[in-house]
């Protein structure tokens, strides 16, 4: 049996008190509606896909969304909405799910799916972890209703598509839901699984948490050049004593290198020899702390700032041991970080290759970045 997706998107989100409709807010460039619509594309599950969108939407819904998608007015409720949605289904079983849950997981699809082909109907539900009580608009408790037996309502909501056509061909008014108007048209309505994370966004705090999951990016880092003799050694903008320096355009600070390419690479912008050529004269000697500078501008331009910076230095002389405080000072002072956001490590690489032969030294980075 082959299914198709409603998905009811046509709602105004007023509880939001945001300027749009919230299923139009975007997290890492994409709107809420094409997020729960990659959670559908990702299962594999669906044949067919149907937005409801209210006239004022509609134009920008249809342009965002790829044509296998196709998109239809919606109405004052969700219930209207929804019964427009029904005109398109062609397929024997229809899901309507909606457009504010994005975290909806493979698991509760298929279970909805084969629960709607066994019995007709699958509403996903999950029991009530708090207990639930009815108050009057004094604030006043009326009724204590428990707990044990109930049950919180999810979508999406699945059924065979010709009852669920039927029961809706008798709504005048708004219902609470699909499954309400299959109980009250058509027949007995099964739960299937639901899931605590398949929450519905619906208040301001909803979005605020979603962007604390979601604004993070990481990034690495790796560097890597000669010693030489007459050049000074400068790891993390200090100076280490050694008869050996690192060779480079700049000043070679292989460590605060690799640190600035982990923060560029995690803010999806192009790496150190990108943005400061070693063509450039402009960058001769230069010192690679002024350089980190600018890499936090271009960071914040892009909208993250550093959260915490992770580092290995493989250096088979000299021992770097009493330097990486002064290290870890200078570079959290310059990152605007605590110290115990920046950890860094030093080791020999046992005598083996062309760092165990002391020709050079390499580090790693990485980094967490976090949206401004
Ligand atoms: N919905 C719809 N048509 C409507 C009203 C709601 O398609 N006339 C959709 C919403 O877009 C949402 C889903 O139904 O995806 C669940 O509704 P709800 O969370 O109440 O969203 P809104 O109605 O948009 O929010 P609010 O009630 O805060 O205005
Ligand atoms: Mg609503």
């Amino acid at each position: 049996m082959k299914v198709s997706l409603i998905l009811a998107c046509a709602g105004k989100g007023t509880r939001t008190n945001l300027k749009e409709n919230k299923l139009l807010y975007k997290v890492d460039g994409m709107t809420i509606i094409e997020k729960t619509l990659s959670a559908f594309y990702a299962s594999g599950l669906v044949d067919q896909y149907i937005v409801v969108a209210s006239n004022q939407d509609y134009d920008y819904v249809k342009s965002i969304l790829p044509s296998q998608v196709e998109v239809v007015k919606g109405g004052n409720t969700r219930t209207q909405s929804v019964k427009n949605g029904l005109k398109l289904v062609s397929n024997e079983i229809v899901l309507i799910h909606d457009g504010a849950r994005p975290f909806v997981t493979k698991e509760v699809i298929l279970d909805c799916i084969e629960t709607a082909k066994i019995y007709g109907s699958a509403i996903p539900v999950v029991p009530c972890a708090n207990t639930i009580c009815t108050a009057n608009e004094n604030g006043i408790i009326e009724n204590y209703l428990g707990k044990s037996g109930l049950y919180q309502i999810q979508t999406p909501q699945g059924f065979l598509t010709s009852n669920i056509i039927k029961a809706y061909s008798q709504v005048e008014n708004a219902f609470n839901d699909d499954g309400e108007v299959y109980k009250t048209f058509f027949g007995d309505v099964h739960t299937s699984k639901g899931h605590t994370k398949n929450i519905k966004l619906t208040y301001r705090e909803d979005f605020e948490n979603l962007n604390a999951i979601q604004d993070f990016k990481v990034g690495v880092g790796f560097d890597c050049h000669k010693l030489v003799e007459n050049r000074k050694l400068i790891l993390g903008g200090i100076k280490v004593p050694h008869n050996l320096g690192l060779l480079g355009h700049s000043d070679a600070d292989a460590l605060t290198h690799a640190i600035m390419d982990a923060m560029l690479s995690a803010v999806g912008q192009r790496d150190i020899g990108y943005h400061f050529p070693d063509t450039n004269e402009k960058y001769k000697d230069a010192n690679s702390i002024e350089l980190l500078k600018k890499v936090i501008d271009i960071c914040k331009d892009s909208g993250y700032k550093i959260k915490s910076l992770s580092a290995v230095i493989m250096a088979q002389k000299p021992k770097l041991l009493n330097f990486i405080p002064l290290m870890v000072e200078n570079l959290a002072k310059t990152l605007s970080l605590s110290a115990n956001c920046v950890g860094i490590g030093a080791t020999t690489l046992e005598g083996l290759g062309f760092v165990g032969r002391e020709e050079g030294i390499c580090v790693n980075a990485s980094v967490i970045m976090q949206k401004i």
